[in-house]
């Protein structure tokens, strides 16, 4: 990387999880071209360079996009991407917790439900891991891209299978409880950053065209088609309008097609937002 890192930075940063394809490729893209300074924080450089390249060629610039390696299904993975991004001593401004999986079945490295794991605790630990940066640079944002798959989680945590490996034949049901629980994070963390200038948005992104679905058994994708799936550029639209303009009074909310959206009953539940902060804290402090 050849971003100084003692050098005063002037430009607005943001790290962007999962933007090597779909919705966070794009997400990468447009906020490069508005202003960004851009670290993609995923598993492949090799198939990260692409968008590096492309985000480079539209700003016409060659230091604005950085890769940086994650794998969010290992808190230890998750600990020294933050410690890579952290040793930059640059400011963060925008936290855009978007990578996703659905329907891959097991457990992560630590022994967390795969969906649960990847969705919710890795992206829990690296919030927890630049909090003090978001705030030391603050107006900040933290974006964390859900779902209306949360619908599916009514009956809310079941705790125990949630450090157990993937028991539905499909995994969709985990995918769902995943999702809630990037709902139930993003609305506590507002309330733990109230204050602070840091503010914080969950949303569903559409139904988007994308890789997200490739884990899932074949009979499951005509069904989504049905459905009339957006592109991944129409699909980054509501992260995009949640980073750059929804305003910080409307913190801990749900957006869906860039509007405030109400989530489910269980989704507003202030404490179980309140036990899945605590417990999530305590797991990734025993895996420390
Ligand atoms: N597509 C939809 O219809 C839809 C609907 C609702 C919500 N969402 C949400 O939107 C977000 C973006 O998904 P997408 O549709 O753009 O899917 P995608 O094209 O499959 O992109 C998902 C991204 O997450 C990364 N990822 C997966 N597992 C990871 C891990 N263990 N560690 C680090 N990165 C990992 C992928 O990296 P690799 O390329 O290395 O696998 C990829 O960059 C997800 O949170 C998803 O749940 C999508």
């Amino acid at each position: 990387m050849n971003l100084n890192p003692s050098s005063t930075h002037s430009e607005r940063v943001t790290l962007i999880t999962g933007a090597n394809i779909g919705i966070g490729r794009v997400t990468a893209l447009r906020l490069a071209q508005a202003g960004f300074t851009v670290f993609l924080a995923g598993r492949s450089a090799q198939r990260t360079q692409a968008v590096i390249d492309e985000i480079h060629a539209t700003t016409k610039t060659s230091n604005k996009a950085f890769f940086l390696p994650l794998q969010l299904d290992d808190l230890d993975s998750v600990r020294e991407c933050a410690a890579l991004f952290l040793a930059r001593q640059l400011p963060l401004h925008l936290l855009v917790n978007n990578a996703g999986l659905a329907g891959r079945k097991g457990q992560t490295r630590q022994g967390f439900e795969m969906a649960f794991g990847v969705n919710h605790l890795g992206h829990f630990l690296l919030t927890q891991l630049l909090l003090e940066t978001l705030k030391a640079s603050a107006p900040a944002k933290v974006v964390t891209v859900a779902s209306r798959a949360h619908l599916m989680a009514y009956q809310g945590l079941d705790w125990p299978a949630l450090q157990q490996a993937t028991r539905s034949l499909t995994g969709t049901r985990e995918y769902g409880v995943s999702k809630l629980a990037n709902i139930l994070f993003s609305a506590h963390l507002a309330k733990a950053l109230a204050g602070t200038g840091v503010s914080t948005y969950s949303l569903h992104p559409g139904v988007v065209d994308t890789e997200v679905w490739r884990e899932l058994p074949g009979f499951l994708r005509p069904l989504l088609r049905l459905r009339g799936l957006l592109t991944p550029e129409e699909g980054a639209q509501t992260t995009l309008y949640c980073a750059l303009q929804a305003p910080a009074s409307e913190s801990g909310l749900y957006y869906d097609k860039s509007r405030i959206k109400t989530p489910s009953r269980i989704a507003q539940d202030a404490q179980l937002a309140e036990q899945l902060w605590h417990q999530s804290l305590q797991w990734v402090k025993a895996q420390s």
